[in-house]
């Protein structure tokens, strides 16, 4: 779905949902599979649905770590920065893929090709340096593999 939020859509599927404060997570899910992220102008619909003020959905928004309230690149980059990747060159991944999508950590590209993430730790540190994109791991990357990558990613 584009940027462009819309109102209608939301409205559809705030009835899918009980009016309950448990619905609160599984609602703001269902949001962001439906917009790719929770627009600033659902939250108040979304508090009015389940019954909470504005502020704790704000409040759940920013606690996890899975809801994002800007919209996110067709293509999610993340690149490890723990210290088993950093230490086997976690930075020189990192530039190489600043350099190709011309984006710092937490940036999306305007034409919303990429969005440019690091993370503390991927999990996988044996296979060190680390980057995802998307769903899929990519170990022991080098800046040839990193470019050939993300000229993949369209
Ligand atoms: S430190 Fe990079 S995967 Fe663990």
């Amino acid at each position: 779905m584009t940027q462009d939020f819309q109102m209608s859509a939301l409205k559809s599927i705030l009835k899918r949902f009980e009016p309950s404060r448990k619905s609160l997570i599984p609602l703001l899910q269902e949001i962001q599979t439906e917009f790719g992220h929770i627009p600033p102008a659902a939250i108040r619909p979304v508090a009015q649905r389940v019954g909470v003020f504005p502020s704790e959905v704000s409040g759940v928004i920013s606690f996890y770590a899975q809801f994002y309230t800007t919209p996110r690149g067709r293509n999610v980059v993340r690149v490890c920065r723990g210290t088993a990747c950093h230490v086997r060159g976690a930075r020189t991944v990192l530039q190489t893929v600043e350099r190709f999508t011309g984006l710092k950590d937490g940036q999306t590209s305007e034409d919303m090709r990429f969005t440019l993430e690091t993370v503390a730790c991927l999990g996988a540190c044996a296979l060190s340096p680390v980057m995802i994109a998307n769903k899929t791991y990519y170990g022991k990357v080098n800046p040839g593999r990193i470019e050939a990558v993300l000229r993949n990613l369209k």
